[in-house]
């Protein structure tokens, strides 16, 4: 485990010392926003923490219940449940209600997949109406197949509708999914499924990435080789290539729609009623899986997308997108469950940003019009190197405000967005949250908030954000600590799905009373929060969260590897980079090949996004004497070849000397 705490935030954190430029709201924009000033925003921040179930019972009626609730919040802490008694479906208000409203016919998401095949990419809109018989049918579908109420459903697809569909579906059924990311390998399937004890995988044939194809069936395919609990596996034609598809275990999902009726009315679920797992890294080799409910997670995703992405359904012209994977909280949240039930067609996209050039983001802005666009630094720092001619090709006059999320946001990655991508007139709302919270946390609200380039802000309404001491105690101005959340907020996380001891240890050990979130912070005198990485070996890879153990366990598990530590460093790109330090068996050869062969041994093991930049061998990992590995130590060599910081709790002072010695990889 760690030694001492971690600066992974990378080289942004110098810079954002220092940034003192202000952005107020766009005058334009402030007049039509629904919070159009500082005091209003400071006037109902105010109230929703000092009244939650006054400010949330009234947003939570802005939602669809099948029966309302009888109290707004029981808080025994670190449990909290909202709405209490309250029914409610996600899929009823994401879908069947703009069709009970009239608006059947309103397009709810727009999907372009990433071929361009004569110069026209794939594209398919879904209305409302289209959602609800498609999802009818597909809730039907996992009927057949035994799904139940309560039961969970892992889904392991590419960006394509029918993924917004499946989830959307078990929604409709009552059954929780849980949503693998496409990138991720055989391996991470089987500990998924098996932790969430999941009987049916829903996946495809194949998932269009930069003009390859993922082969998402066959990972499952070998997933299920090392696991039994699987009994059914639907998969989706999407790239036509072939599949191997096991009698009595897998069918197609067109054979099984074909069949299946569109009516299927919504589960009466319990505000409480488990929505979904997601599994998230923390600082064990073994992912999360992280529990939200369905009524508070509704509710401040809703309320978070309408106010943050200042939504408008009355505007015909409104098109949000959301250039996250569904199989991160990103997407979950701000793809599918927040925005839908704001009635404003979302835009799913399949592919990578550069294919089959780089400036494939901002045809499609301009093809479709899109007016509010949500990205990660880690893009905007790819799309920086590309070169603004690809921006220049491009009318981007419909976007009105931008959003980032994923990490700190360096200050020049800031000025890039805001210049080239928003003409200096759109507001862009920095985002601070994570899986466990939900929904945003800490962000600028577009029509109120002076922004800061590199800090979130401010935090939203019911959100009791603060930069504390490890006592507890609020630092001062332009002091760091750790970034806490003093209550409870509607779409906390309920749990760790069968671990309840780590979620206790995890969030709720650290600062007594408050939810520890990993994150280290200050508060600067204006009383903006600047969030500068976190704290714990949880390294955020490309705007995705990793834990270093992880990627050491993953190395252990290669029969040459003794012992593995692995660091995050910071990179141009990916924010943070990964360096993993190896200690090979006894009668190993350190060789070139060996090397490669680790690296891609942990992208079978993980993914790809878990492939060290750097690898090295070395003869043994600097630990301290109670036999801790001393990360800041590896960080440092392997940021600069150099080792200047304190040493004097290490334990073997040779081994810095033989590790100098090694070359990089
Ligand atoms: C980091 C993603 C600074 C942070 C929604 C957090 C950020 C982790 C920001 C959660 C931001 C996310 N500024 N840091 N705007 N947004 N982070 O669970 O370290 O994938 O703890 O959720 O990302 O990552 P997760």
């Amino acid at each position: 485990m760690s030694e001492g705490k971690s600066t992974t935030g990378g080289g942004a954190v110098e810079s954002v010392q220092q940034e003192t430029r202000k952005f107020p709201p766009p005058a334009g924009f402030a007049s039509g926003a629904h919070i159009n000033s500082m005091e209003q925003y400071e006037q109902m921040h105010r109230e929703s923490l000092e009244d939650p179930d006054k400010f949330w019972g009234e947003k939570a009626a802005e939602l669809h219940w099948f029966k309302k609730w009888s109290r707004v919040l029981e808080w025994n802490l670190p449990d909290a449940k909202w709405f209490i008694g309250g029914k409610l479906n996600a899929c009823y208000n994401c879908v069947d209600r703009q069709v009970d409203a009239g608006q059947g016919d309103k397009t709810a998401i727009v999907w372009e997949g990433e071929p361009i095949e004569n110069g026209q990419p794939e594209v398919r809109n879904l209305t409302y109406n289209d959602l609800k018989r498609e999802t009818s049918k597909f809730a039907n579908v996992l009927k057949s197949l035994g799904v139940k109420k309560g039961d969970r459903v892992t889904l392991y697809m590419p960006m394509v509708p029918e993924l917004a569909i499946a989830m959307l579906a078990c929604a409709r059924v009552g059954a929780a999914h849980s949503i693998i990311f496409g990138g991720f390998s055989a391996s991470a399937i089987k500990d998924r499924v098996e932790d969430a004890h999941s009987k049916v995988i829903i996946t495809a044939d194949g998932g269009w990435r930069r003009g390859k194809i993922v082969p998402l069936k066959q990972n499952v395919d070998d997933a299920l080789e090392m696991t039994d609990v699987v009994e059914n596996v639907v998969t989706l034609k999407r790239t036509d290539n072939e599949v191997a598809m096991k009698a009595g275990r897998d069918q197609w999902w067109h054979e099984l729609m074909d069949g299946a009726s569109d009516d299927c009315p919504c589960e009466e679920m319990d505000s409480e009623d488990l929505l979904f797992i997601l599994y998230t890294s923390g600082t064990t080799g073994k992912p999360k899986g992280i529990m939200h409910t369905t009524g508070g997670y509704m509710v401040y995703t809703y309320l978070t997308s309408k106010y943050v992405f200042d939504l408008h359904p009355e505007n015909e012209d409104e098109l949000y997108w959301c250039t996250a994977d569904i199989g991160w909280i990103t997407g979950h949240s701000y793809i599918i469950y927040g925005i839908l039930p704001n009635a404003v067609p979302t835009l799913m996209y399949e592919g990578g940003p550069n294919f089959p050039a780089e400036d494939r983001f901002w045809d499609i802005v301009e093809r479709h019009k899109v007016t509010k666009f949500y990205t990660a630094p880690t893009a905007i720092r790819a799309f920086m190197k590309w070169g603004e001619e690809h921006v220049k090709k491009h009318d981007l006059s419909s976007l009105q405000l931008l959003g980032t999320v994923g990490e700190p946001i360096n200050p020049e990655a800031w000025m890039w967005y805001h210049r080239m991508i928003g003409s200096e007139r759109c507001p862009i709302v920095d985002t601070w949250w994570q899986t466990e919270t939900g929904g945003h946390m800490l962000t600028p609200l577009p029509g109120a908030t002076t922004a800061v380039p590199g800090s979130a802000t401010r935090p939203f309404f019911g959100a009791d954000v603060a930069v504390v001491e490890k006592d507890g105690t609020e630092v001062g101005p332009n002091e760091s600590g750790l970034l806490v959340i003093r209550k409870p907020w509607p779409s906390m996380l309920r749990g760790i799905y069968g671990d309840r001891q780590r979620f206790i240890d995890t969030y709720w050990s650290e600062i007594e009373g408050f939810y520890f979130a990993g994150d280290g912070a200050r508060k600067d005198g204006d009383g903006n929060i600047w969030v500068t990485g976190r704290v714990d070996d949880v390294i955020n890879v490309s705007g995705h969260r990793l834990g270093t153990a992880e990627v050491e366990s993953a190395l252990v598990s290669h029969p040459s590897v003794a012992e593995a530590a692995v660091v995050g460093i910071p990179h141009e790109i990916k924010g943070t980079g990964i360096a993993a330090f190896v200690t090979l068996k006894g009668g190993q050869e350190p060789t070139d090949a060996l090397k490669k062969e680790l690296i891609a041994h942990v992208g079978k093991e993980i993914g790809a996004i878990a492939k060290p930049d750097q690898l090295r061998f070395a003869e043994g990992v600097p630990k301290t004497r109670s036999g801790k590995i001393m990360r800041r130590l590896l960080r440092e060599l392997a940021t600069s070849g150099e080792v200047k910081g304190d040493t004097t709790t290490l334990e073997d002072f040779n081994v810095i000397a033989k590790l100098k010695g090694k070359d990089e990889g």
